[in-house]
C-alpha cells in the first residue's frame, strides 16, 4: 500500500497561484516517481476571498487545515487592504496557532553564475538558518497612546521565552549535528545592545555544553550581516531570534540567486507544518505568468523532507541543481525570458533526467 499524504494548498494572492501550479506539478510528478500518493485540498484564502466575502481565514477552515500532514502556501498580501491584515490574519496565525516554532531557511548556492558576489563558489555558500518563529517584536504586543497626534506613543514589546528561546536553539543543535559539514552552530543576536537577548546567550551557553560535539560560534546581526556578504563560508547552521532571522535570511537569499529559488518551512517537529516560498505576492507580476516557480518548488521539496519523503526530495533538488548549473536559465528573476509554466517544464524535463529511482 502506498502511502497517503494530506497537503492543505493555500495559493494565496498574487503570484501564489502561478507559482503554485508548477509546484503542485512536480509534487505530483515525483509522488508518481516514488511512490505515493499526494492528496491536495485547496483553499481560496487571499485577498480576493476576502473582498467577495470579507472572510479571512474562518475557523472551521482553520481547524480542516490543521488536520493535514503539511500546508503548501504561495503568497499572501494585497496592496488594495490595510498593511499586515491578511499577513497576520493567515500567515502569522499558522505560525502561532499551529506553534511552528522554527521557521528553517536553507542557503545554498547551486551554480556559481547565480550569485552576485565575485569569486563565489557553490561550495562556499551552504548553510542553514533557524529562525525563531513564535516571539520576539511578532507577538503582537503593541498599543498606540494618544495616536493620530503630536504627541503619538507607539510601542511594540519585543519578548523572548525561555521555552521558546530553548526549542529554537536545541532544534538548531540538532540539526547543526545531523548536516555533513561544519559541526558548527553560529547564535545570532544583539545581546550588546538589547540586553534581554542576554536570555539567548545563557540558552545557548547551557544549551551548548549537551552538544561538545558542536562547535559555537557568536555574531552580533550587524557583523553577521558584513561577514555572510565577505565570507559566507564561514556559516553552516546559524539560530536567531525572528525579526533578526526575517532581515538575515533576506539577505541570505541573495548569495543562493534571489528570490527566484529561496524556500522556507514553518515547523513543529511532529506535526503540521507549512512551506512556502520566501518571495511575496509580487502584484505587479501577477497574472503575466512571469514568476519563477523555483522557490516553491524548493517549498514542495523541504516539505517533502518533513513529510519522511527524502528520496523525493532529494530527486527534486538534484533536478533543480542540474537545471541551474545548465545556465539555460540565464536569470531567475522575472526577466529570465522563461514563462513561469515554462519553468515548470525544465523542472519536470530535469527530474526525469535525474536517475530514475529504483
Ligand atoms: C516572511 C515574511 C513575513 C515575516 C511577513 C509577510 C509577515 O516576510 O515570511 O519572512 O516577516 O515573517
Ligand atoms: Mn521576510
Amino acid at each position: 500500500m502506498s502511502k497517503t499524504h494530506h497537503v492543505a494548498v493555500i495559493p494565496g494572492d498574487g503570484i501564489g497561484p502561478e507559482v503554485v501550479r508548477e509546484g503542485v506539478r512536480v509534487l505530483e510528478r515525483v509522488a508518481s516517481l516514488h511512490g505515493f500518493q499526494a492528496r491536495l485540498t485547496r483553499y481560496p484564502f487571499g485577498a480576493e476571498h476576502y473582498l467577495k466575502t470579507g472572510e479571512i481565514f474562518p475557523e472551521s477552515a482553520f481547524s480542516e487545515v490543521r488536520q493535514h500532514h503539511a500546508i503548501l502556501l504561495g503568497a499572501i498580501g494585497d496592496p488594495r487592504l490595510e498593511v499586515g491584515l491578511l499577513e497576520f490574519g493567515i500567515i502569522a496565525k499558522m505560525r502561532f496557532e499551529l506553534d511552528l516554532y522554527v521557521n528553517l531557511r536553507p542557503v545554498r548556492l547551486y551554480a556559481e553564475h547565480l550569485c552576485p558576489l565575485k569569486d563565489t563558489r557553490p561550495a562556499d555558500v551552504d548553510f542553514i538558518v533557524v529562525r525563531e518563529n513564535t516571539e520576539d517584536a511578532y507577538a503582537g504586543m503593541r498599543g498606540f497612546f494618544k495616536k493620530g497626534t503630536p504627541d503619538e506613543v507607539a510601542t511594540q514589546e519585543i519578548i523572548f521565552t525561555r521555552k521558546g528561546v530553548e526549542r529554537a536553539i536545541r532544534y538548531a543543535f540538532d540539526l547543526a549535528r545531523k548536516r555533513a559539514r561544519g559541526r558548527k552552530l553560529t547564535l545570532i543576536d544583539k545581546a550588546n545592545a538589547v540586553r534581554a537577548m542576554d536570555l539567548w546567550t545563557r540558552t545557548f551557553a547551557e544549551v551548548g555544553a549537551e552538544y561538545p560535539d558542536i562547535a559555537r560560534e557568536h555574531n552580533y546581526i550587524d557583523a553577521a550581516c558584513m561577514y555572510v556578504v565577505r565570507d559566507p563560508g564561514q556559516y553552516d547552521t546559524v539560530v536567531t531570534s525572528n525579526m533578526f532571522g526575517d532581515i538575515f535570511t533576506d539577505l541570505a537569499a541573495m548569495i543562493q540567486g534571489g528570490l527566484g529559488i529561496a524556500a522556507s518551512g514553518n515547523i513543529h517537529p511532529g506535526q503540521v507544518s507549512l512551506f512556502e516560498p520566501i518571495h511575496g505576492s509580487a502584484p505587479r507580476h501577477a497574472g503575466r505568468g512571469v514568476a519563477n516557480p523555483i522557490a516553491t518548488i524548493m517549498a514542495v521539496n523541504m516539505m517533502l523532507d518533513d513529510l519522511g519523503e527524502s528520496a523525493a526530495a532529494t530527486h527534486i533538488e538534484d533536478a533543480v541543481a542540474g537545471l541551474l548549473r545548465s545556465k539555460k536559465l540565464p536569470s531567475l528573476g522575472t526577466d529570465s525570458g522563461f514563462s513561469t509554466s515554462q519553468i515548470g517544464d525544465l523542472v519536470l524535463e530535469a527530474i526525469d533526467q535525474v536517475r530514475a529511482p529504483a
